[in-house]
């Protein structure tokens, strides 16, 4: 009765990796309990999710080599592998929130989320790559999609897009506090998409830096984002505070790989109790201010 906070399946967005093919399932090495689905298994597994009440999922496309290029072509092609899982878990389990990343990363040969050139990241060309990238998402049945790239002026020129195309419901989820963290090596292991050269810095935020999760946050509303991140979670619970105080619209925090990794490693070797440490860590979350949490987790939580 005086508990403050408490975590229901409403509240998750269950974050996937894709891969071609039929009844695969390759375990992600540094993610215990996490494997990249077929298809098919995909959509068994979102199934069962959103029957346990996680109204959402995320989806990340593991692509080879030989789909990836400088310019991230694959990423507008209709039936490319994330097109057609749109489109099956659409027709499958229609009132699925279905979203999606826009970002180049892991169609890009860089591994960088924006164009590369001569070691440095270009970013007004990327944002025509990132709007051809979400209105074919769009086309593709995705309700939200979500821009993770942090190049500035994303969301306006997104939000432009997917209008002129007639996409009007479309929903963006912008990653707008988003650091160069170092919590993120097992996703870039999911999808082997690690800069080839540099790192992320020049466009993701420095973690000493609070203030300016503010101004990131409020252009992006500004510029028409209808929910908003802060991303990694556990370590910046201050910024996901700060920011939930500061705009009205939903905050979502994304609890990252490296943060299901840790907690995993240590419940291996029996170090925590993992689904009580796994628990109180989402739970802080909640805490903190996330309407929304992203969470591999999410699933065992509750199915
Ligand atoms: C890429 C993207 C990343 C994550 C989500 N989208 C990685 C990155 O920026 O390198 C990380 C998620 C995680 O670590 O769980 N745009």
């Amino acid at each position: 009765m005086v508990r403050e906070t408490d975590l229901s399946p409403a509240d998750f967005i269950w974050p996937l990796f894709v891969v071609e093919g039929t009844g695969e399932s390759i375990p992600v090495a540094s993610m215990p309990g996490v494997s990249r689905l077929s298809r098919d298994l995909l959509v068994q597994q979102a199934r069962d999710a959103f029957a346990a009440g996680i109204p959402a999922v995320a989806l990340f496309p593991a692509l080879p080599d030989s789909r990836k290029d400088s310019m991230a072509t694959e990423s507008v092609n209709q039936d490319g592998l994330l097109q057609r899982t749109v489109r099956d878990l659409k027709e499958a389990v229609p009132d699925l929130c279905v979203i999606t990343d826009v970002a180049m990363d892991p169609y890009s040969s860089d591994g960088h989320d924006g164009i590369v050139k001569d070691g440095e990241i270009l970013n007004d060309e990327t944002l025509d790559v990132l709007c051809a990238m979400a209105v074919s998402q769009a086309q593709a049945g995705a309700d939200i999609v979500a821009p993770s790239d942090m190049m500035d002026g994303r969301v306006a020129a997104i939000r432009d897009a997917l209008d002129e195309h007639g996409f009007t419901n479309t929903c963006i989820l912008a990653y707008s506090a988003k650091y160069a963290s170092a919590f993120y090596g097992p996703f870039r292991d999911a999808l082997d998409s690690a800069p080839k050269h540099g790192d992320k810095k020049t466009y993701q935020m420095d973690a000493a830096n609070a203030r300016e999760a503010l101004r990131e946050v409020e252009l992006d509303v500004e510029e028409g984002a209808d929910m908003v991140m802060v991303k990694p979670a556990m370590p910046y619970l201050d910024v996901l505070s700060i920011v939930r105080d500061a705009v009205d619209v939903p905050v979502a925090a994304y609890q990252v790989s490296g943060e299901y990794a840790m907690l995993h490693a240590a419940a291996e070797r029996g170090w925590l109790d993992g689904d009580a440490a796994m628990r109180e860590a989402l739970l802080g979350i909640k805490r903190a201010g996330a309407d929304m949490i992203l969470s591999y987790a999410a699933r065992d939580l509750f199915v």
